[in-house]
């Protein structure tokens, strides 16, 4: 999947995730929630994908990006 992606002209979004599936999905039931706020990952940076584990911090500082993790309220 990494070697289409830059075939096609970009390096890509996800650095290392999951890459053996052709898709990365997940679907989470809101209701299950163990607390009032969950926080997503949003950067494909995180040891915890899919929840942030605060690396989009270090991601940020690194490239000047400015992305932050997904909040689900219960
Ligand atoms: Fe990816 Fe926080 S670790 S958004």
């Amino acid at each position: 999947v990494r070697a289409e992606a830059e075939t096609a002209g970009g390096s890509g979004i996800n650095p290392a995730i999951r890459k053996e599936e052709a898709k990365v999905v997940d679907t989470v039931l809101a209701g299950e929630l163990s607390k009032p706020l969950t926080p997503y990952c949003r950067c494909w940076r995180s040891g915890t994908f899919p929840l942030c584990d605060g690396s989009h911090v270090k991601h940020n500082k690194a490239t000047g990006d400015n992305v932050g993790p997904l909040l689900v309220k219960k």
